[in-house]
């Protein structure tokens, strides 16, 4: 079967994308779910967030979108988190400038992935903070993508550029894209603006907000330098568990 791929992505920095790619990927291989994480960020902070140093790797995304290794050749098995990953490094920027003249440039990551498709259940996409040439490649390559959104001043700021982005690849290259849902990250229950801003995305957004939501959690944020997902850290603190419910909403709705 192929496998069912999501991009993570809002162009807005630091909103938790790829805390999400990372945490979610993990929870879907400890239900037994096949996962490939593709870090389509120059960052590379999905890569370093799996204990993965660009010492460890030859290939990485950046010959995938050019052409010059498949998906496989670029993968590196992480057994300990039972996860597949594509990894990315800074070599990545170069490639935003050899695409722009590539002809098929949008589609180079879908082209890339159908090929490994049949081997995941899910193919998990990190986007960089931009809605550049990679993340038109990421949506373009998606079933659905899921839009986190910290709560906090500005949240949705942005979001109205992003859904005009998935309106033009809907209307180009993809039609059938998705919104899996938009994802309350840094939720501050003792904060009012927290509180705020959940309610008014769930009534700007109803129904495509999901009912988890991710509590702002200091473990979350010391996990990715220990080069671990969450669970792997400290399974029971309120992050790693959000990160859990979240899984089972996915798979809920997917069933
Ligand atoms: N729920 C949370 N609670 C506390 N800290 C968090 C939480 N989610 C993310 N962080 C921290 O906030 C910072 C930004 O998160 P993250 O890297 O996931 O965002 P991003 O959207 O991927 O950023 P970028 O746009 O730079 O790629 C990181 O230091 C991360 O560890
Ligand atoms: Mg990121």
């Amino acid at each position: 079967m192929k496998a069912k791929t999501i991009s993570i992505s809002n162009q807005k920095g630091g909103v938790g994308k790829t805390t999400t790619a990372i945490n979610l990927s993990a929870g879907l291989a400890i239900t037994g779910k096949k996962v490939l994480l593709i870090d389509l960020d120059p960052q590379g902070n999905a890569t370093s967030g799996l204990g993965i140093s660009n010492d460890k790797f030859d290939y990485n995304i950046y010959h995938v979108l050019i052409g010059r290794k498949t998906i496989k050749r670029a993968t590196i098995n992480v057994r300990e988190f039972a996860i597949d990953l594509v990894p990315s490094d800074i070599s990545l920027i170069g490639a935003k400038i050899e695409l722009i003249t590539s002809e098929s440039r949008e589609s180079l990551l879908k082209d890339a992935i159908s090929k490994s498709s049949d081997s995941y259940d899910f193919i998990i996409i990190d986007c960089p903070p931009s809605l550049g040439i990679l993340t038109i490649n990421a949506l373009v390559a998606s079933d659905s993508v899921i839009i986190p959104v910290q709560c906090e001043y500005y949240a949705m700021e942005g979001v109205a550029q992003l859904l005009n982005t998935i309106r033009l690849v809907r209307a180009t290259y993809n039609a059938t894209l998705d919104i899996e849902g938009f994802l309350l990250t840094m939720y501050d229950k003792r904060n009012n603006l927290s509180i705020q801003v959940a309610n008014e995305m769930r009534q700007h957004f109803s129904g495509k907000v999901f009912s988890t939501h991710v509590p702002r959690n200091v473990r979350l944020s010391e996990s990715p330098s220990f080069g671990k997902p969450v669970i792997y850290y400290e399974e029971k603190c309120a992050g790693a568990q959000s990160y859990l419910a979240l899984t089972e909403e996915l798979l809920s709705e997917a069933s």
